[in-house]
């Protein structure tokens, strides 16, 4: 399966870094997760200062990071200007801020071009909310994850400690609207890409369905 691209989108919650992850491991191929690349861009825009509400701003200062990800799936990493960014950008003041910074198309065009880049030659599972309409159209495996609100504010709220499951759900509920409706490539079923629901799922079984899914159309 040399050359090999399997794109994962979805909203936030619907399972799709373990399961790409586990995906990856499966079958040998590298792992790019594209969401820690805009929470690295923000994380970054916060450090300096940038007013996050002047898009132009944020536009301007895009170019000047330099972000490196790490594409092993069992030990997954991300870098900005040689600093390991892999926790800080976990945190409720990155995750809070993303989507307005993800919807400034002079970041997202950044980061694709450097997206594509890693994914070149293939070999690899890529996730986040436009690899199937944008990064890698040509990928002969498109998945789109989904699960109710109720399940994906769950498994949020068991990663993170110390928030509740409601706040958890209205905090998702307003990132994924805003990462749905802004104007540069929203989050979206991109053409041939197969759903799968993964709310009665556990992790197993979710890999075990997208396994099936690269068998059948490889
Ligand atoms: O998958 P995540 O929650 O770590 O993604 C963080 C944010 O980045 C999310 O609010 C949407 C945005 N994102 C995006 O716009 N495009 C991608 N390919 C990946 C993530």
């Amino acid at each position: 399966m040399a050359g090999l691209v399997i794109a994962m989108d979805g909203p936030s919650g619907s399972g799709k870094s373990s399961a790409s992850r586990g995906v990856a491991r499966a079958l040998g191929l590298r792992y790019l997760d594209t969401g820690a690349q805009y929470r690295a861009m923000t994380w970054w825009m916060l450090r300096q200062g940038v007013d996050l509400a002047d898009q132009a701003a944020v536009a301007a200062r895009s170019g000047e990071p330099e972000i490196v990800s790490g594409t092993d799936p069992d030990a997954p990493s991300i870098q900005v200007d040689g600093v390991d960014v892999g926790e800080p950008i976990r945190q409720d003041e990155v995750t809070s801020a993303v989507s307005a910074v993800a919807a400034v198309p002079q970041v997202r065009a950044r980061l694709v071009a450097l997206q594509q880049e890693i994914v070149g030659t293939g070999d690899i599972v890529v996730e986040g909310r436009d690899i199937g309409s944008v990064v890698a159209p040509d990928a002969p495996v498109k998945i789109y994850l989904t699960a109710s609100a109720e399940a994906r504010a769950q498994r949020r709220s068991a990663e993170l400690t110390g928030t509740t499951a409601r706040a958890q759900q209205a905090a998702m509920a307003r990132r994924d609207t805003l990462d749905s409706t802004r104007k540069t490539d929203p989050l979206s079923l991109a053409d041939g890409a197969i759903e799968l629901d993964t709310t009665a799922l556990n992790l197993e079984e979710v890999i075990a369905e997208v396994l099936r899914l690269v068998k059948e159309r490889t």
